[in-house]
């Protein structure tokens, strides 16, 4: 080569060169060991993203504690229904703490009819009711999730009247008759950490309560036969779970082997209860209130906005930097097991008939599809006749 046809090639290598660092962190960046030295188990996080969002992620003081004698709420108010045993002060104390977490720009308005706070004729009261015995839940129960740490409406709504992360049903996907389906994929989506994976894991497993678990024991495809299609929804969730922790795959796992329990940090077993706290949360206490919410609050598929790992976490590892939320609000935590409406759920599929393991990659993938287009009809029907 010579200078001329040297010079003609830096220039546009320089350039590439530069547009392709635009995308990289700055260096330095932190790397915490997750896993034992020499298994490459690693968390990076760099410093000044951390120290950038660190105001989104503080949790607010407190309210100044009220007194506990008096009359009690259900004593003096008409229409009281969970948080009857609290003082009259404290009672009112909840309220001015849930205005500030949940609708500080309209005030006490935002549920109450001006003047006449036992009507129950604003839906937000109704759903907020509910809210209420949800938060309650997870701090009664759901301690091998959210542990002593628990949650206040904040943890989700962060002064906002809607989570900001939340989720809906996708649109149907197909295309006209004969031209294909794009099978929920190959569309950046931040469900799916804009990956090109299917966008509708949280439907099969943060909703539904298909089994995850894509690996079997041995190299052959003797003992477990996951299909393709199966796969790709595990890996999808597992995106989401890693974008809303905003953390690495080795948090959970070693990713030698995946499935392996026994190598995996405890970080894993916390989401493992995670999930089912989720779908739990979904089934129980969103799902229900479909009817409640006005249509402009509704999914494309008319369905209600619902709860994944970010609701809470929002790119963290632990939401709010692990600040205790319940500790300053005892009346937020419920009676162990009190709302036995829990279990009032059926589960979207039944893992029994769940995937075909004859061995046949086609056959399986073909009735998992299947199976998942089912699952969309039966609910849309199901939700036109609720309407009725
Ligand atoms: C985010 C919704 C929400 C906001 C905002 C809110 N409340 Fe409430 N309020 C409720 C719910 C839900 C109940 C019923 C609680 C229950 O059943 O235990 C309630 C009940 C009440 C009652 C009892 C009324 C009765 O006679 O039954 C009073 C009084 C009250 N709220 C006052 C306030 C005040 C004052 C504010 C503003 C500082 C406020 N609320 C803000 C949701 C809200
Ligand atoms: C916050 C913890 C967490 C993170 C982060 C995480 N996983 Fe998982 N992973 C789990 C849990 C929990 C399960 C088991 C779920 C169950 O059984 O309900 C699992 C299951 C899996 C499985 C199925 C294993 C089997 O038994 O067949 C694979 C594969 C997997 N994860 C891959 C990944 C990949 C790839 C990433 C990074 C993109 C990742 N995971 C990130 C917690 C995590
Ligand atoms: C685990 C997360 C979570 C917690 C905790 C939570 N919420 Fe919500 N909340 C949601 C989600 C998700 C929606 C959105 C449903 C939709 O828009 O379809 C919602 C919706 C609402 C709405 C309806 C708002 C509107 O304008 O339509 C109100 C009111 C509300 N929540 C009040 C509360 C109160 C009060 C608390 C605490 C007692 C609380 N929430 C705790 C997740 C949560
Ligand atoms: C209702 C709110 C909420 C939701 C939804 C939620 N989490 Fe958490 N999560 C918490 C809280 C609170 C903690 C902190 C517990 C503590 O401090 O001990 C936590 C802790 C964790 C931890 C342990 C972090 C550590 O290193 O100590 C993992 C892992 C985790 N969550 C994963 C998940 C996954 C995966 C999902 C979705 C399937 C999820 N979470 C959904 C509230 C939530």
């Amino acid at each position: 080569m010579n200078t001329v046809t040297v010079r003609r090639f830096i220039g546009p290598a320089l350039l590439i060169s530069a547009a392709v660092l635009v995308g990289c962190e700055r260096p330095p960046v932190d790397v915490e060991q997750t896993g034992y030295r020499g298994t490459g188990m690693q968390n990076p996080e760099n410093p000044r993203m951390r120290e950038r969002d660190r105001a989104r992620h503080e949790a607010p003081d407190a309210l100044s504690e009220a007194s506990d004698s008096g009359p009690r709420a259900s004593e003096v108010y008409e229409n009281v229904e969970v948080l009857g045993d609290l003082s009259v002060a404290e009672f009112q104390r909840v309220m001015r703490a849930m205005t500030e977490w949940v609708s500080p720009e309209q005030g006490c308005n935002y549920c109450h009819v001006d003047g006449d706070f036992a009507s129950e004729d604003i839906y937000t009261k109704a759903v907020s009711r509910r809210m209420l015995e949800m938060t309650r839940h997870i701090n009664a129960n759901w301690e091998a999730h959210a542990g002593e740490t628990g949650v206040t409406c904040f943890t989700c709504h962060r002064g906002e009247n809607v989570p900001e992360e939340q989720w809906f049903y996708e649109e149907d996907d197909s295309r006209f008759p004969g031209a294909g389906n794009r099978q929920m994929q190959n569309m950046p989506s931040s469900k799916t950490a804009q990956s090109s994976l299917p966008r509708n894991a949280f439907d099969a497993y943060l909703e539904g309560d298909r089994e995850i678990s894509v690996q079997g024991d041995s190299a052959l495809p003797t003992d477990h036969v996951a299909s393709i299609q199966h796969t790709e929804l595990t890996y999808s969730l597992m995106m989401h779970m890693s974008d809303s922790l905003g953390v690495s795959c080795q948090v959970c796992h070693n990713s030698r082997a995946f499935g392996a329990w026994d190598q995996s940090p405890p970080q894993r077993t916390t989401a493992w209860h995670g999930i089912r706290m989720v779908r739990e949360l979904n089934n129980a206490y969103l799902n229900p209130l479909t009817s409640i919410f006005p249509d402009h609050r509704l999914g494309p598929q008319g369905d209600v906005g619902k709860i994944n790992c970010a609701t809470c976490h929002q790119g963290i590892q632990q939401p709010l930097y692990g600040a205790n939320m319940v500790d300053a609000y005892p009346s937020l935590v419920g009676a162990a097991d009190e709302d036995t409406r829990e279990m009032d759920w059926e589960m979207e599929t039944d893992p029994s008939e769940e995937i075909e393991t004859d061995g046949d990659g086609e056959m399986a993938r073909f009735s998992a599809e299947e199976q998942e287009r089912q699952l969309y009809a039966e609910r849309l029907s199901r939700y036109l006749d609720d309407r009725e």
